[in-house]
């Protein structure tokens, strides 16, 4: 009892602390995954968290992470104490209905809240005991769309704390082959934290940035990392019908024919003018509007109406695009001033008035309407303006609406857009405004098919089939079922017009790439997933009987494969005597909570939350880039950066004296990570010290162990001309072949016997790596030493790791964070991840006809990685090919090569790839003796 209320007193004090200072860190994030799988465009994303309470009272743990708007949730689990909770989907209303009460009661504060423009924040928490641990896990997916000639993946990495054991790996598999890849967006400042390799259809980025970079780099502060990472890539295009996918009797076509001729365009701009416009919006877009101008082909034809309770026109009818029209244009654009009130169905009906007068053959029509209110003069009833609209578009040309801040009613924008074939996009008030428009516009700027209707004889259930504009740059997606999953009677077809001429694509020959006897279930959901989207799409279009019964369709499906849509929402069951958690998607068209990005320093979501709890309330404001959370001046690059790294021995980091005190205020917003738990040394303790910052722009080059190519290789990824050289190689037992990257095509070299290699000694730190050679021909390393000071060492094998500090020596499984010195281990699956100052590796475990073995990667360098030496330490080599035929040589630094193409199988990869390579002796790849790469001991 008095045991109780001390309990209740101390938290009682640490609620008020909290409170009043709301920041982290009593709690600890020990590790944070984030890993993406896309398969044909579509995205399945998992984000994994694992947090330990170190209190020595029961706490209130939250897991807030944000996530594309686009995608759906489809999956949440909690695992606290080896119990699992689950997040179910059910009908929004019943889930209203069912725990309105526990919302109105304010203990739920589960909700996922729109954030920006591109992001929506999901959030929940749970209480968990003193010392315990809890693992979130959230799937989220979407079909990424193409936008200008590019799929972009978009990962926002907010971890809310540095993290030790921080990652994010990306894996993309496109049957077509990957045209390229690249990596985007704030975080990918952090160069030699990501690791990008793209082997024909399969492309790895990985991105494993040190606790120190997690807290200096752009964005970042204390809480961590705040920030994008955009995987940007498009697919080959060979097939003019497209890519057609099939599985379990579903298929998805994406259809984006290349080398076709743009057709000329007419086009009219309705801008808006009202006095709400007035300041940065209207300047902004004057600006947008003589860019866009300027980008008209001479064959365009095109109109200007500005508006406010009454027209103005620049022509009453559409001019060329000549060079005088489109001076003369500009200077009326320059004189736009904003003045009235808003009558968008009057500008709207000119505008379509227009077009219709100019009948152009061969030309597409696009009618543009941009504006930032509500209709406020004129008709203003938005029924009677969708039906004038519609009626006068008749169909013959799609509209599109932006709908500019976030004072109109998107809506109705929406509806309206949908109704006449276009879409509605919102135009965010802020500095980029006028390159927003401009984006918008650059998406329909080059027309090259119009009424594209997309035919499916012998299928099914499909999603949407016709089209009326198909644009440069984009890609039009269909999905359904292939009747009776009779794949030899399915015909795709697609017809169209190009101009003046109608054109059909069909392909007699076509071999729909079937995931064959494999069933992948991802085709499946791509069809659940469009169709979903389509039919929120089409109720908004609709009322009364129709609607309901759309939306019971919409319903039926989001319930089925568990996504989480407008119309439904996931319920979070917690431990006995926790609340429930509803959440929500929000809606489209609200001004989100939290604005804008990039992140402000805003108060979290302090305003979402409900009394009565004890809930960290986040800031998320960052440190300026400039400098570092002490205070000092951000380092410049290498050099530096090094020094920092050796400021702080590995293992003793100089904040950790002033952990231990969380909570308190002042503690707040220093530097120091929380490692009191160093203190209590448990299974779950671990700490490090990293240094370095990554701003770098040399793309990290190392080196990637390979086995033997007696492998069994897919030939279907292989080009023919290409296999036709690969040499008949005899397997030499005991021989394991290395690959080394350069600018193009890959060397390989093979290493014989069961030989120990060093594979990283850092001379300017004490970190060294060593590993062993199996003595099977297919296999790989048996054992890999980390050794981090003369008697700290940790080696991995295949069956578990063992830490050796003096002559103490421990073994471990790896599934908790194993911490040593500067050094923090920790096994995944079939990974065991490696952090040892500004270092991150991974040693991966194969296992191949029964026989296990390990294969080390680099994920992350130190920036002077110059000092590096070892296997894994190589910089990439440059060569030159300097004879073709008879046989093929290689200049290497001014000396000439015989070499022979080869083939090896690619073990830095969790699924290894088979890639060609340039079969040379070990010392020509390594430009010095094997020798050097030789230890006696490991
Ligand atoms: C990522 O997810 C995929 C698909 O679920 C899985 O096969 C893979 O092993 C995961 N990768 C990591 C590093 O966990
Ligand atoms: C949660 O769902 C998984 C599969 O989705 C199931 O195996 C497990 O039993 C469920 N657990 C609970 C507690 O409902
Ligand atoms: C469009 O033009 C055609 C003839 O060019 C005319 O018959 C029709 O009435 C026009 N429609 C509208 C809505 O103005
Ligand atoms: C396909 O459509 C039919 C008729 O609308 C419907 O009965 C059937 O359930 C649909 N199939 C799937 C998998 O949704
Ligand atoms: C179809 O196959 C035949 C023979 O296999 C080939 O000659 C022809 O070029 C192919 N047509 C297309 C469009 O690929
Ligand atoms: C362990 O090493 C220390 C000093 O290095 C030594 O004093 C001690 O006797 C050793 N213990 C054992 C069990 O060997």
């Amino acid at each position: 009892m008095e045991r109780a209320v001390v309990q209740i007193t101390l938290f009682g004090l640490l609620l008020s602390l909290v409170s009043a200072q709301p920041i982290k860190s009593d709690w600890d994030i020990y590790s944070f995954h984030i890993n993406s799988t896309v398969t044909s465009r579509y995205a399945t994303t998992l984000i994994t968290s694992r947090v330990a309470n170190r209190m020595d009272v029961p706490k209130e743990i939250e897991f807030q992470v944000r996530i594309p708007k686009n995608a759906f949730i489809s999956k949440f689990r909690m695992f606290i104490d080896g119990q699992e909770y689950n997040g179910t989907v059910k009908a929004k209303e019943e889930a209203q209905q069912q725990y309105t009460g526990a919302v109105s009661r304010g203990e739920s504060a589960g909700i996922v809240s729109s954030v920006g423009r591109t992001l929506e924040e999901f959030k929940t928490s749970v209480n968990v005991a003193a010392h315990k641990k809890v693992t979130f896990e959230l799937t989220y997916e979407e079909l990424l769309k193409r936008t200008l000639g590019k799929y972009e993946l978009q990962i926002h990495a907010r971890p809310m704390q540095p993290v030790k054991d921080f990652k994010v790996d990306v894996y993309i598999h496109e049957k077509s082959g990957i045209n390229f890849i690249n990596v985007k967006g704030g975080l990918s400042k952090m160069a030699n934290a990501i690791t990008t390799q793209h082997v024909d259809k399969q492309a790895w980025v990985y991105f494993y940035p040190t606790e120190d970079q997690q807290k200096t780099c752009e964005g970042c502060g204390a809480q961590g990392m705040n920030g994008d990472l955009v995987v940007v890539y498009d697919v080959n295009r060979g097939v003019k019908l497209g890519d057609i996918m099939t599985s379990d009797g579903y298929f998805v076509h994406h259809f984006a024919p290349s080398d076709l001729t743009r057709i000329p365009k007419n086009v009219v701009f309705v801008i808006d003018q009202s006095g709400s416009m007035s300041g940065r919006k209207i300047q902004q877009t004057r600006i947008a509007l003589r860019h866009i101008l300027s980008d008209l082909a001479e064959d365009d034809f095109f109109g200007l109406i500005t508006f406010d309770s009454m027209l103005f026109h620049w022509k009453r009818e559409l001019v060329q695009a000549s060079q005088t029209n489109l001076d003369n244009a500009k200077k009326f654009v320059n004189n736009i001033r904003d003045r009235g009130t808003t009558d968008i169905n009057k500008a709207v009906l000119e505008g379509a008035r227009m077009l219709n007068a100019t009948s152009r053959e061969g030309a597409a029509s696009i009618l543009i309407l941009l504006t930032d209110g509500d209709p406020t003069s004129g008709v203003t009833n938005i029924e009677t303006i969708q039906a004038n609209v519609r009626k006068a578009i008749a169909d013959k040309f799609p509209l599109y609406c932006l709908g500019f801040g976030f004072d109109v009613n998107f809506e109705f924008l929406e509806k309206m857009s949908l109704q006449n074939n276009g879409v509605a996009r919102r135009i965010y008030e802020d500095s980029d405004a006028d390159l927003q428009l401009k984006g918008f516009y650059e998406e329909v700027a080059t027309p090259l098919l119009t009424d594209v209707t997309m035919v499916y004889m012998g299928g099914t259930n499909l999603t949407q089939t016709n089209f009326s504009q198909y644009y440069n740059g984009s890609e039009i997606v269909v999905a359904g079922l292939i009747t009776d999953n009779n794949v030899e009677a399915f015909v795709p077809q697609v017809v169209a017009i190009s101009g003046t001429k109608r054109v059909m694509f069909s392909d007699t020959n076509t071999t729909f790439e079937s995931t064959g006897t494999v069933s992948d279930v991802r085709i499946q959901r791509v069809w659940a997933y469009l169709t979903v989207k389509q039919l929120l799409e089409k109720q908004l279009q609709l009322s009364g009987a129709e609607q309901e019964k759309v939306k019971k369709e919409a319903l039926e499906l989001s319930l089925k494969y568990g996504f989480v849509t407008p119309l439904t929402s996931m319920v979070v069951t917690k431990p006995p005597g926790e609340s429930t958690d509803v959440l929500h998607k929000p809606k489209e068209g609200k001004a989100p909570p939290l604005l804008p990005p990039p992140p402000p320093r805003s108060h979290g979501s302090s305003a979402t939350r409900k009394q009565g709890k004890l809930m960290h309330h986040f800031v998320q404001g960052h440190l300026r880039p400039q400098a570092l959370p002490d205070g000092r001046a951000r380092p410049g690059r290498k050099g530096q950066g090094r020094q920092i790294g050796q400021a702080a021995p590995p293992g003793l980091p100089g904040q950790i004296g002033q952990a231990g005190l969380p909570g308190l205020p002042g503690q707040s917003s220093s530097p120091s990570l929380s490692v009191d738990h160093l203190s209590r040394a448990g299974d779950m303790s671990m700490f490090n010290a990293y240094g370095s910052m990554a701003t770098d722009d040399d793309v990290p080059q190392f080196l990637m162990p390979i086995a033997y190519d007696a492998y069994d290789f897919d030939m279907d990824d292989i080009q023919a001309t290409i296999s036709s050289h690969v040499p008949h190689t005899t397997a030499v037992p005991s021989s394991h072949r290395f690959l080394l990257k350069t600018q193009s095509l890959p060397l390989c070299f093979d290493v014989t016997g069961d030989a120990r290699l060093k594979l990283l000694h850092y001379s300017s730190r004490e970190l060294s790596v060593n590993g062993e050679l199996d003595s099977s021909a297919n296999g790989g390393f048996t054992k890999i030493v980390i050794h981090f000071s003369a008697d700290q060492h940790v080696e991995i094998n295949t069956s578990e790791i063992i830490v050796r500090e003096g002559n103490k020596t421990s073994h471990h499984t790896g599934e908790d964070p194993i911490t040593a010195g500067g050094v923090t281990v920790i096994k995944r699956n079939k990974e065991v991840d490696v952090a040892a100052g500004d270092v991150r590796l991974v040693v991966l475990l194969h296992e191949k006809d029964g026989m296990k073995f390990l294969w080390p990667a680099i994920r992350q360098q130190p920036a002077d990685n110059a000092y590096a030496h070892g296997i894994l330490g190589l910089n990439a080599t440059v060569y030159e090919e300097v004879q073709q035929s008879p046989g093929t040589k290689l200049k290497i630094n001014d000396q000439v090569f015989d070499v022979t193409r080869s083939s090896a199988v690619d073990y830095s990869i969790a699924s290894p790839p088979t890639l060609e390579c340039w079969l040379v002796s070990a010392a020509t790849a390594l430009q010095r003796p094997l020798d050097d790469f030789i230890v006696m001991q490991l």
